[in-house]
């Protein structure tokens, strides 16, 4: 028995990387999948790879950012498997990156036109749905960029937090109607987004690889927590933002390796500071 026996799961974003990912896992844990993206290609291959893996997947192609590509996405859900219990907001991109002052109001909003108006129309259409399914589970892509601030990509971070919050004032509304609503703050995942940082994998392993589990995330690290999102698992779990990031947001990581922090914090007990020396 699967996980997510006779549901039925719409996932934007779903033609590359923790998408794609999160595709094979609830196919592979019976739900039906309706692959969201722009990416033609790509949303065919993950079809494939779920179909290869005795899942049942469709694909339609999807602009996130537009409310009618949004309406038709959920339509077909209901058109294809009768109704909708999960839809996983995951579509997304880097954006306007840069400084500040040179950063244009274009690139600025088109930046949030994917990342927060993507989740907002998301929530909006499925939630009609759901309603009539008697419940749902919402889940979106938010950052541990939403949690703090970035170097360099003030739009991301500033479209990221406001997933975390538009999270938590959703579950509100909608938990009468036993649809929960989660994001999930992923640290850095090893997928194509990184294309941009560099072409070597080992350095992009390398930069990812810096938090205190010492590996970069895989898809299927963020897929694991979707799925328990996804399914009756989670029926008490609603309005919240959970890190899966290798342990990035736990604290000061750069501290805590610091063999002078070792001496001063050496395994011993501290007692009262007049104790210590100096008064
Ligand atoms: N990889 C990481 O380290 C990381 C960390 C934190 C958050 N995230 C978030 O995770 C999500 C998935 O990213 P990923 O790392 O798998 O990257 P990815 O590039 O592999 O996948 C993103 C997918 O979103 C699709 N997409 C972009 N704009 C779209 C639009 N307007 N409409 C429909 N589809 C669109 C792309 O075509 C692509 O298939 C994103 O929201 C990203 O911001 C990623």
């Amino acid at each position: 028995m699967g996980r997510l026996d006779n549901k039925v799961a719409v996932i934007t974003g779903a033609a590359s990387g923790i998408g794609r990912g999160t595709a094979i896992r609830f196919a592979v844990e019976g739900a039906s999948v309706v692959i969201a993206d722009l990416n033609e290609e790509g949303g065919a291959a993950s079809v494939r790879e779920c179909r290869e893996n005795g899942g049942t997947a469709i694909f339609q192609k999807t602009d996130v950012a537009a409310e009618g590509d949004i309406k038709a996405l959920v339509a077909r859900a209901v058109q294809e498997f009768g109704k909708l219990d999960i839809i996983y907001n995951n579509a997304g991109l880097v954006g306007a990156t840069g400084s500040i002052e040179a950063t244009s109001v274009e690139d600025w909003d088109r930046t949030f036109a994917v990342l927060t108006r993507g989740v907002f129309l998301g929530m909006k259409h499925a939630v009609p749905e759901m309603r009539k399914s008697g419940g749902g589970s919402i889940i979106s892509t938010a950052s541990v960029a939403g949690l703090s601030g970035g170097y360099g990509t003030h739009a991301y971070s500033g479209a990221k937090a406001a997933v975390v919050n538009i999270t938590r004032s959703v579950a509100l509304e909608v938990a009468k109607h036993k649809i929960r609503v989660n994001c999930i703050c992923p640290g850095g995942i090893n997928t194509p987004i990184f294309n941009i940082v560099s072409s070597d994998p080992d350095q992009i392993e390398q930069m990812l690889a810096l938090c205190p589990l010492k590996r970069s995330g895989h898809p299927e690290d963020i897929a694991n927590m979707a799925l328990f999102l996804a399914s009756d698992e989670s029926e008490w779990i609603t309005g919240q933002a959970i890190s899966v990031d290798g342990g990035l947001t736990a604290g000061r990581t750069a501290l805590f390796e610091n063999p002078e922090q070792e001496r001063v914090f050496g395994n011993r007990y501290l007692g009262p500071s007049f104790t210590t020396g100096r008064s």
